[in-house]
């Protein structure tokens, strides 16, 4: 198959109907801020444990597509049977392994509250290493921050500018990116702010993307949903932030891209499942396939009900199945009933 087909594919089956993709690849930093919400100490051998759980949950095969992992998880195996590689039970299953390759947001230098990822730098020696691996997508999070007369322009450019050659680079190595620039919820703005910002920020993107060459067709595009930020004193409803989030994506996202998966951003697993649903609901002519990547929105419960001990394992993999489904149903366009999670 050329090299194209095998994106195309790759991208297709991450966002088949009824199916997301499981965003498990926080950073040993953000492991151990999670871990210190429940009383556990991050350790190789508690993050290996934690991955363990999520990933031999019976039947997340049917609701999950893809799984991002972090360079070390890439490298780990099950803790239960005979040490199988993530990537090798990941793939019996049929789910596609992928992994996280920027290297964080930094301050974005005489930008103040502003941030640039980094990462391109050995990038092409990480994902030829990746690829062996059995890694088949990417990821990298810009971040941009609504604040004081931010964002700038020049940093949704240099964000826009380091994904569109990240794509690229990946695209290179027979690797589907994701392309990730999330608008932050954080702060008091409101969704019209959200919207501008993100539309803005999509149209630079995309205008980046077509300068680099990056085959659209073979690329998931991850962004935030149109919503209030946390603290905004009005807080917009989900027939609300379903209809802006279509029409920003319908304005900025070329019907080339085959699928969209949002990221869930720090809204809870309720509202991030509530949001994407209504979306499917009441747009049936999407070009795209609206699908989720979510982290916390999935794992919060899992995480909660594990507390570190062996004995709540089989309880934490039932909280993650739920929160999968449901986000499964969701996927789809008519009103499927969503389960309450215990
Ligand atoms: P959240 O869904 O927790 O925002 O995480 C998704 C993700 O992959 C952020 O890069």
């Amino acid at each position: 198959m050329s090299n194209s087909n095998q994106l195309k594919e790759i991208a297709n089956n991450l966002v088949l109907k009824g199916k997301g993709i499981l965003a498990a690849d926080e950073s040993n930093p953000t492991c151990k801020k999670r871990f210190e919400s429940i009383g556990v100490e991050s350790s190789f051998e508690s993050r290996n444990e934690y991955r363990d759980i999520l990933f031999t949950s019976d039947g997340i095969e049917n609701f999950i597509s893809g799984v991002i992992l972090f360079d070390e998880t890439l490298r780990q195996s099950t803790t239960c049977d005979k040490k199988t590689p993530f990537p090798e039970l990941l793939n019996s299953k049929g789910i596609i392994p992928g992994i996280k390759v920027d290297k964080g947001a930094n301050n974005l230098e005489g930008f103040p509250n502003e941030k640039a990822t980094s990462g391109l730098d050995g990038l092409d020696e990480r994902l030829a290493e990746y690829y062996k691996l059995g890694a088949r997508f990417a990821k990298w999070r810009a971040v941009i921050t609504i604040g004081d007369d931010i964002p700038t322009d020049a940093c949704i450019q240099a964000n826009a500018h380091s994904l569109a050659r990240y794509a690229s680079k990946c695209q290179q190595a027979g690797i589907v990116p994701i392309v990730e620039p999330e608008v932050l919820m954080d702060g008091t703005h409101t969704i019209e702010t959200c919207n501008n910002v993100t539309s803005r920020t999509l149209k630079i993107v995309f205008e980046q993307l077509s300068m680099y060459n990056v085959l659209l067709e073979g690329i998931i595009l991850k962004p935030n949903m149109i919503i209030s930020a946390i603290n905004c004193p009005v807080q917009a409803d989900i027939e609300k932030v379903a209809d802006m989030t279509y029409a920003c994506l319908k304005e900025n996202v070329p019907e080339n891209v085959p699928g969209i998966a949002f990221l869930s951003g720090g809204q809870s697993g309720d509202l991030a499942t509530s949001h994407l649903k209504k979306m499917n609901e009441t747009h049936k002519d999407m070009p795209w396939n609206l699908t989720f990547s979510y982290g916390r929105a999935l794992q919060h419960d899992t995480l909660n009900t594990w507390k570190g001990k062996n004995e709540n394992r089989k309880a934490a993999q039932e909280a993650f199945i739920i929160r999968a489904k449901n986000n499964s149903l969701a996927t789809f366009d008519s009103g499927i009933q969503i389960l309450e999670p215990k």
